[in-house]
C-alpha cells in the first residue's frame, strides 16, 4: 500500500473526537464566492488550488456547489462517491479523489437530496472541515451561487473570503448582497475582491471603484483588491481538457494573473501574522494551535466577533448558526 493510503487509513481509524484534538495543519482556508453564477468561481478555485499544490502544499478543493457540482469536470475525474456519502456515514478519506496533485471532495451534480439537506448539511460540513484542517495545508472551498445560509456559513468558515466579480450588470449587486450577509450575519470584516474575465485594467478599476463606493457607504467592511484576471480564451480549452489552466498553460495571461493573485494573498497572510505578533488589532485570533511553516496562525476569534477580520479554522462552528434567509439575493439598500 502506498504511504499516502496508509496515512489515510490511519487517519480514518481515529474517532472524530480524537481527530479534533490533533494539531491543525492548515495554513489557509480560501472560500471563493461571488453571489452570482457564471462569474468564474469554479475556474478560479481550481487554479488557485493548483498553484498551491504545485508548491508542494497538501491541497484540497471542496466542491461547495453541492448539488450542481462541476469541479470533477474541471479536474478531469469521474468520482464514484461524493459529499453525500460522507453525510450518510462514509469517512471523508474514502470519498476523496486526487487529480493533478490536488485532492477533491466532490459534490454531486443534480442531487435533489443534497440540494435539500440544509441543517444536516451544515452539521456535516462542520465535521468535514474539522477533519480537513488536520490533514491539509490549503483548503479551497468553491461555493454555489446565491446567499443561502449553508453557502454563507461555509464562506464565513474560511480564513480568507475571495469574492469574484465581473462586468456583468448583476455581478456587483449580487456581490454586495453576499458582502452584506457575510458582514451582518457572520461577522466577516474583510473580503478579498477578485475581478475576473476583465477586458482591460480600466474595466477592473471601474468594477472595484463601484463596489468600494457601495461598501464604504453601506457596510464598512474592509475590501482588499486582488489582481484582476483577464478574459483568456485558453481557459475554456483547459476546462474542457480537465486540466487547470495554470498547469496546462502556465504562460497564459490568466495563469500569470492567478500567480499574482496568490502572491497577494500570501502577502496578506504575512501581514496578518505580523499584526498578530505585534498584538495589534486582532487581525487573527490568539494562537491556539500549530500552523505549518510560514502558515497563518490558527486563531481563536469567534464568529460574529467584531474583531473577525481574517477568519480562523475554529470558525467552522458558524455552519451551525441559523442564518438570515431573508437577505437572500437582496439588492443594495
Ligand atoms: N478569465 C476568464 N476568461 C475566459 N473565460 C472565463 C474566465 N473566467 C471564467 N470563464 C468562463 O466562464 C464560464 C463560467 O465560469 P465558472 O468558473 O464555471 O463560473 P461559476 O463557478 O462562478 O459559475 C466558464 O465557461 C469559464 O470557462
Ligand atoms: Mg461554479
Amino acid at each position: 500500500m502506498k504511504a499516502l493510503d496508509q496515512a489515510a487509513t490511519l487517519r480514518a481509524r481515529r474517532t472524530p473526537d480524537e481527530r479534533s484534538r490533533l494539531p491543525h495543519r492548515v495554513k489557509r482556508i480560501l472560500a471563493v464566492s461571488g453571489g452570482k453564477g457564471g462569474v468564474g468561481k469554479s475556474s478560479l478555485s481550481v487554479n488557485l488550488a493548483a498553484l498551491y499544490a504545485c508548491r508542494g502544499e497538501r491541497t484540497i478543493i471542496l466542491d461547495g456547489d453541492f448539488a450542481m457540482a462541476d469541479l470533477n469536470l474541471l479536474l478531469g475525474v469521474a468520482p464514484s462517491r461524493s459529499v453525500l456519502d460522507v453525510l450518510q456515514g462514509e469517512s471523508v478519506d474514502s470519498v476523496l479523489v486526487q487529480a493533478h496533485g490536488i485532492f477533491l471532495l466532490p459534490g454531486l451534480n443534480g442531487s435533489h437530496q443534497l440540494a435539500n439537506f440544509d441543517g444536516m448539511l451544515r452539521t456535516g460540513l462542520r465535521r468535514i472541515l474539522q477533519e480537513l484542517v488536520v490533514d491539509f495545508d490549503t483548503i479551497v472551498i468553491d461555493t454555489a451561487a446565491g446567499v443561502d445560509d449553508t453557502t454563507m456559513g461555509l464562506v464565513a468558515s474560511a480564513t480568507d473570503v475571495i469574492l469574484v466579480v465581473n462586468a456583468e450588470p448583476l455581478s456587483l449587486a449580487d456581490a454586495y448582497a453576499a458582502l452584506k450577509i457575510l458582514k451582518t450575519r457572520h461577522g466577516v470584516n474583510r473580503v478579498l475582491i477578485a475581478p475576473n474575465n476583465v477586458q482591460s485594467e480600466q474595466e477592473s478599476e471601474t468594477l472595484l471603484q463601484q463596489l468600494r463606493a457601495l461598501v464604504d457607504r453601506f457596510l464598512g467592511i474592509e475590501v482588499v483588491n486582488l489582481p484582476s484576471v483577464p478574459f483568456d480564451g485558453q481557459l475554456n480549452a483547459a476546462c474542457a481538457a480537465g486540466i487547470p489552466l495554470v498547469m496546462a498553460r502556465p504562460d497564459a495571461p490568466a495563469s500569470r494573473a492567478l500567480c499574482r493573485m496568490v502572491q497577494k494573498i500570501d502577502g496578506l497572510t504575512l501581514d496578518d501574522i505580523d499584526a498578530s505578533a505585534r498584538g495589534s488589532t486582532a487581525k487573527v485570533g490568539s494562537p491556539t494551535s500549530e500552523a505549518g511553516s510560514g502558515g497563518a496562525t490558527v486563531g481563536a476569534a469567534r464568529p460574529g466577533s467584531t474583531t473577525h477580520v481574517r477568519g480562523t479554522p475554529s470558525d467552522v462552528a458558524v455552519l451551525e448558526r441559523p442564518g438570515d434567509a431573508s437577505g437572500a439575493r437582496s439588492r443594495p439598500e
